[in-house]
């Protein structure tokens, strides 16, 4: 182990910043990261040894005691459920010989539950030792568990186990074009640096991770930093549930998106550049490593790009199962080889981000869509769109429809559409933009898709009539309990709190109180937060308890209470008494 060990902290350069990448191989060897490893990586990196515990601690897909030599996870999105997840769980355990969050007595293998591993279009979806399985069912669970109990390695294993379909059912002016690698950086070079960022500005195009930032004014800030030490990054954690166009781009328009990632560093003058993957897309490494050696030897990356003065490489890091790395600033800290703890902003990354220095964090989408611009122009991208929000956004639709899979739609598109274009019917509602979003009932079809309206990163989870408002808010108000980063005390016992408090209700024994204080608490919890999981981390109750409180009420009625109980005035009453009573343990809690 000290060779081994010895070996690949100098592969990666000695560098602390690496850490996350050194623990993966070591996790990947011996299923765990055994205390000697952890007390020669602190030494050799220079780091406390504390430093490492911590961050093994932190990452889901690190652990200090031994997982199975196989380890099976099994995605726990609503969707899977949806699918018939729990059945197969059961049933996998039952042909595997072991239970859930256990590792079987042999030590071969171990399975548990993992949040949304991002194939809801193909689920129920697993991972097997970092790789994704999509579309379980029984006779692929019998061949998997008989690889498992013969010992075959993984490479020996058939590969249609591990595909994954792409599914792109519509297609516009980001999916639609042909696209040559470095046509985008050829474009910018020829046009001139200012006149393509001059044409990111005309185009209003928006970040399309969720917050709809100006890409051109990010680009413009970072290009103005007085530091000259630059970085891009791109952010393909893609971490909310529901969400799986990034990895769609990725595995078919990779080229696309380096070629935005590279023009951007043209740009603001970065000459390095990340892809934070998440370690979800594991099966995704090898073939976009591939990709940028073959752009490096066609000139479009590392010295002298296209024969000009212009450096720029990009490494790919993976991530090891943090929903909240998809935070910029979380991403960055993890991509420094640190715990994923959001920063305080401002400084915002522009000015110093990783290492300190300025740079650039964009979503994948935007990566492609500024390439897109930087060769047809800005005019040809707001073209299509609203007054506040150009182009089009690329939708990953899964749930209760005919066609799940990747939609790109022109912003203005209104939700029914974009129903009929999938073959949704008997529409109870739509989750759109994931967990963090918003659910909508289906007397919201003619809402829009817009940053005016309805915004989205891109998920869009659609539920008919035979679903359970109740059963999607559980799901979800779980995930964030377990994906809280655990830093301030409004999100991590606040949405403990909240997934306690709702798993009351949802069991049938919350009264009309517990309610009230449901709703209250995620106020509390919305108000108080550090970062925008737990500022958003109540939306699943809150817009669903909005749109639906009968269904809440529904349970509280049935289970606790006699017929001709008047649960209107008791809501009404205890709702004045919370009111009044905790109005100053509210302020004191909030410190306001
Ligand atoms: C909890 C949380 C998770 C996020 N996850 C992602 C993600 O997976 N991908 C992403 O691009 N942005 C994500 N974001 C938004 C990023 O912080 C950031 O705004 C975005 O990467 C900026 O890129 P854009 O301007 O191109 O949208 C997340 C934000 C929060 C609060
Ligand atoms: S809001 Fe939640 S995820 Fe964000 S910093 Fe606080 S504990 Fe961490």
């Amino acid at each position: 182990m000290k060779r081994f060990i010895q070996e690949l902290v100098e592969e990666n350069e000695n560098q602390p910043a690496r850490l996350l990448q050194i623990l993966r191989v070591i996790q990947s060897r011996y299923q765990h990261i055994p205390e000697q490893a952890i007390e020669q990586t602190a030494e050799l990196l220079n780091i406390p040894r504390t430093r490492v515990i911590s961050v093994i601690e932190f990452y889901s897909f690190f652990h200090m005691q031994p997982r199975g030599r196989y380890e099976i996870l099994i995605s726990d999105s609503i969707t899977d459920y949806m699918l018939g997840k729990q059945a197969l769980m059961d049933y996998f355990c039952g042909r595997l010989g072991v239970r859930p969050g256990e590792v079987r007595e042999d030590g071969v293998v171990s399975i548990d539950n993992t949040s949304c591993t991002g194939m809801c279009d193909q689920g129920p979806a697993g991972l097997v030792n970092g790789y994704a399985l999509t579309r379980l069912d029984h006779q692929k669970i019998d061949r998997i568990a008989g690889l498992i109990n013969r010992q075959e390695p993984l490479e020996k294993w058939p590969d249609e186990l591990f595909h994954v379909e792409d599914r792109i059912h519509k297609k516009d002016l980001i999916l639609a074009g042909s696209y040559e690698p470095g046509d985008g950086i050829k474009k910018t070079l020829a046009r001139g640096l200012s006149e393509t960022l001059s044409e990111i500005e005309l185009s209003g195009l928006r970040g399309r991770g969720g917050a709809g930032f100006n890409t051109a004014m990010k680009w413009r800030f970072c290009s103005e930093e007085q530091q000259t030490e630059r970085y891009v990054v791109c952010n393909a954690d893609e971490g909310e549930p529901g969400t799986f166009k990034d990895r769609v781009l990725l595995n078919a328009y990779a080229d696309q998106v380096f070629d935005g990632m590279t023009l951007c560093a043209a740009i603001i003058g970065a000459q390095k550049g990340f892809l934070y993957l998440r370690g979800e897309y594991l099966y995704l490494h090898d073939k976009l490593q591939k990709i940028l050696d073959q752009r490096r030897q066609k000139g479009l990356l590392g010295d002298r790009i296209l024969g000009t003065d212009f450096i720029f490489e990009i490494e790919i890091r993976l991530g090891a199962g943090a929903y909240i790395c998809g935070e910029e600033s979380a991403l960055i800290e993890s991509l420094e080889g640190n715990r994923g703890i959001p920063r305080n902003r401002p400084p915002y990354p522009v000015s110093c981000g990783y290492l300190g220095k300025p740079t650039v964090v964009n979503n994948v989408e935007t990566f492609a869509a500024s390439a897109g611009v930087a060769i047809h122009g800005g005019e040809w991208f707001s073209s299509l769109g609203t007054a506040k929000s150009k182009g089009t956004k690329i939708l990953s639709i899964s749930g209760d429809c005919e066609r799940p899979g990747i939609y790109e739609f022109a912003f203005g598109t209104s939700i029914r559409e974009i129903l009929d274009d999938c073959g949704a019917s008997d529409v109870l509602g739509v989750q759109v933009g994931g967990p963090s979003g918003t659910f909508i009932s289906d007397q919201e079809l003619g809402r829009r898709l817009a940053f005016e309206d309805l915004a989205t990163g891109g998920s869009f989870i659609i539920f008919n009539n035979s679903r359970n408002v109740l059963d999607i808010a559980h799901n979800f108000t779980h995930f964030f309990a377990h994906e809280s980063c655990g830093f301030c005390t409004p999100c991590r016992v606040g949405t403990s709190l909240l997934k306690k408090q709702l798993d009351k209700i949802y069991d049938g024994h919350g009264s009309a109180g517990d309610l009230v204080e449901l709703e209250k608490l995620s106020q509390l919890i919305k108000k108080t937060s550090h970062c925008g999981l737990g500022q958003t981390a109540a939306n699943p109750i809150l817009t669903t308890l909005e749109r639906f409180p009968d269904q809440y009420e529904r349970l509280l009625k049935e289970i606790s209470y006699e017929p001709g109980f008047d649960l209107d005035g008791e809501l009404e009453t205890a709702r004045q008494l919370t009111l009044r009573n905790d109005a100053g343990a509210h302020l004191s809690q909030t410190g306001e």
